[in-house]
């Protein structure tokens, strides 16, 4: 596995804190001090799909292969407006590819568990040359009257393009059976044989649950990835965490014995942007010039389930 392109797309839209402060009873020191969040990029007459296609067209011209050289396309997403067909076909669509396509949902880990599946294909022979979008919406979630949730949220999509390589050297993911501390429901079409009454309900969240599950499972996620990739955490020049907020990335860092200097964050610019929000990262960091060939880099994620990933992964880029 290796990783030849990068790309993000985001939404026009730009709000402040101080703009949601407008509307909610909340402002700018709370938002800041509690999540690191200043802004966030919300989706207004866009639609998720562009957004989705212009990343993955970013990462296939920087990969340099033609797209009928892509062997597969995974998409993560939570939710869109398509429920059929998935949001997969329709990048594919979008971009005139011509492979097998199949999205999934590991909520904010997606990434890391779409790495994963690539990873498997790769090595199974399935597919050699692998497209991963991450796109989300998670601001379609939210109840906008919930200051304790919809504030750290935005919209974006992250896609990054792999082929054969040796550069996966740990990977792990894991689930915990804890459905409860994240979640929404959503109303399906009655039946004449339904015998229950449903509701939509938004993005439901017990905070500090989360925040303290979040900690604890990157920590020892991480600390199994570098382990098993026979280094040491002080050999890892990057720590890329899903940037949900910056005191857990700050809290993983300070339990790690690791400078913050090691933790790359654009929470502050993006807010929460799910499983789109490591992609994202990765590519401003690559047209930043910021990523060496050889640098090892941890990825790490954590997300409603409870799911958990991390992995290993050594930098060698030969893009376009
Ligand atoms: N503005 C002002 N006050 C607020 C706001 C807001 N936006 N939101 C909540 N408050 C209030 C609460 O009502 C509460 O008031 P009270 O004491 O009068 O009842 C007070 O602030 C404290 O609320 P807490 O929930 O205890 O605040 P906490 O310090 O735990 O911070 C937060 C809340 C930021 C959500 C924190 O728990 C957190 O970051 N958790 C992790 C969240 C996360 O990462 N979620 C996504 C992970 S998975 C995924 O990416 C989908």
């Amino acid at each position: 596995m290796k990783i030849i392109g990068t790309g993000s797309a985001h939404p026009r839209l730009t709000i402040t804190n101080d703009m949601l402060a407008a509307f909610l009873d909340t402002n700018d020191e709370w938002i800041t001090t509690r999540t690191g969040i200043k802004q966030r990029q919300i989706i207004s007459d866009e639609r998720l799909k562009d957004l989705a296609i212009d990343a993955a067209k970013q990462a296939i011209k920087k990969g340099g292969i033609d797209v009928h050289d892509i062997d597969y396309i995974i998409c993560s997403n939570v939710v869109n407006e398509y429920v059929t067909p998935s949001l997969s076909c329709i990048i594919h669509d979008g971009i005139d590819a011509n492979c097998p396509c199949v999205d999934i949902n590991a909520a904010c880990s997606g990434f890391l568990y779409g790495l994963q599946i690539a990873h498997s294909f790769q090595r199974a022979g399935v597919a050699r040359n692998i497209l991963i979008v991450c796109a989300e919406e998670p601001t379609r979630m939210v109840d906008w009257k919930d200051r304790s949730t919809c504030v750290l949220f935005g919209d974006a999509a992250g896609a990054v393009l792999i082929t054969e390589g040796d550069c996966m050297k740990s990977m792990r993911v894991t689930n915990m059976s804890k459905t409860d501390v994240l979640y929404e429901e959503r109303k399906l079409e009655p039946t004449p044989y339904l015998r229950r009454n449903e509701d939509n309900v938004p993005l439901q969240m017990k905070g500090q649950e989360v925040f303290k599950t979040a900690v604890k499972a990157s920590v020892k996620d991480i600390a199994h990835v570098v382990e098993e990739a026979g280094l040491q955490i002080d050999d890892i020049d990057h720590f890329l965490l899903h940037q949900a907020n910056l005191r857990i990335i700050e809290a993983v860092s300070h339990l790690l014995k690791q400078d913050m200097s090691k933790f790359p964050h654009n929470v502050e610019l993006y807010g929460n942007t799910s499983s789109a929000s490591i992609p994202v990262l990765l590519n401003e960091m690559n047209m930043r010039g910021e990523l060496k060939d050889g640098d090892k880099i941890v990825l790490s994620a954590f997300g409603a389930g409870f799911t958990t990933g991390a992995c290993v992964i050594e930098w060698h880029s030969n893009q376009k």
